[in-house]
């Protein structure tokens, strides 16, 4: 079975990617700097599929360290590209440690392509690139808006990477996959979302404030054009976003995706308020989640849900999971982290 390189394979959506990469068949390697995950993950995906894949502890910006890799692991057929810094406000305090991150990182790896003979690259973008749609649901057509941050603006760069390279490398191919907002964890809740520090993502911090981490939740506004005022975004189990990777690099490999670009909304296609998210975590799970209606933060996005007809007829692929088993898989996941740290 096919070779897949996953950059980024020991952090939240990696890890997830890993594990369906692997039940269907195909040998992994992860290159990961561990720099926002933790090297006991590999164990956890041991736990669940039987296999621990092959580890790096490299830093993609290093092309002599990816180029050895290369060469040590030779015949990679796939590239998943998640390897990147991904904090928002953290890219706006500290723009050239993004750009240099995320962007160098990308460029090695495609110039290393054809050295290593690769033809085929995922690349993890973000419905950021989108910033406020003016039409929602949002389709793939729909125009790429102003970046609202360093983090935003090296998705929207890094596509215009993409496509430029693919356009002179005509004998390569590549599937953008354009996330919304991956929550979840795996349900044998070994592996799941690992932040480092205070959470940035709404989803850590509910389970952290539910589990007593955390005294209170910040809903960030709640005067935004929207039913119940506050922000809308659309929650996605990050198993479905996992599986659609695997849909993609299967696509590749087949010859479906035609020596181009594709582009693909990952989403559930419905849009959901920060309170309803906070109200179906606390009754699926019977469990309170203290919060108080703060201002709101600078540069959120009022509303955006995506539109995933396009991944849906294409790719054959549909997000399955429930709201409610999402946000169950989560306070699973959240209490045996617990579980865990008083063992230790
Ligand atoms: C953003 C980006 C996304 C990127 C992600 C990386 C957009 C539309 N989305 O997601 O592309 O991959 O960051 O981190 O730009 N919230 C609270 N309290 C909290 C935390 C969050 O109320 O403590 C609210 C936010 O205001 C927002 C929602 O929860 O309305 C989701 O926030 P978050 O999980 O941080 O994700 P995005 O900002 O949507």
């Amino acid at each position: 079975m096919a070779k897949i390189l996953v950059t980024g394979g020991t952090g939240f959506i990696g890890s997830h990617t890993v594990v369906e990469l692997q039940k269907k068949g195909f040998e992994v390697v992860i290159v990961d700097n561990l720099s926002n995950s933790n090297i006991d993950v590999l164990l956890g995906i041991e736990k669940i599929t039987g296999i621990r894949p092959a580890f790096e502890n490299i830093d993609c910006v290093d092309y002599v360290s990816m180029d050895r890799m290369f060469e040590k692991h030779n015949n990679i057929e796939a590239i998943i590209h998640f390897a990147a810094s991904k904090a928002v406000g953290e890219s706006v305090e500290k723009p050239l440690h993004y750009y240099r991150n995320n962007l160098v990182s990308l460029i090695n790896l495609l110039q290393l392509m054809p050295i290593h003979k690769v033809k085929n690259f995922v690349f993890s973008s973000s419905c950021t690139v989108y910033g406020q749609p003016d039409v929602l649901p949002v389709t793939e057509n729909a125009p790429i808006k102003f970046a609202m941050s360093p983090y935003g603006n090296t998705k929207q760069i890094g596509e215009e990477i993409i496509r430029d390279t693919i356009h002179a490398n005509p004998c390569y191919q590549s599937i953008i996959l354009r996330y919304f907002n991956p929550i979840g964890a795996h349900a044998s809740a070994e592996i799941g979302e690992l932040p480092n520090g205070v959470p940035n993502n709404l989803l850590p911090f509910v389970t952290q404030t539910a589990i007593g981490l955390r005294k209170q939740l910040q809903v960030y506004g709640n005067d935004y054009n929207t039913p119940d005022g506050s922000c809308i975004r659309d929650y996605i189990h990050v198993v479905d976003l996992a599986k659609a990777h695997v849909i993609a690099v299967q696509r590749m490999l087949t010859g479906q995706a035609g020596c181009r670009v594709e582009t693909f909304n990952l989403g559930t296609g419905r849009g959901l308020s920060v309170l309803e998210i906070i109200e179906t975590f606390e009754k699926v799970n019977g469990v309170k989640v203290p919060y108080k209606i703060v201002a709101r933060r600078e540069g959120d996005i009022e509303k955006v849900w995506a539109d995933p007809t396009y991944a849906n007829n294409v790719l054959g692929w549909t997000a399955t999971e429930t709201l409610e088993e999402t946000l169950r898989s989560s306070w699973v996941w959240e209490q045996n982290l617990a579980k865990r740290s008083k063992a230790e």
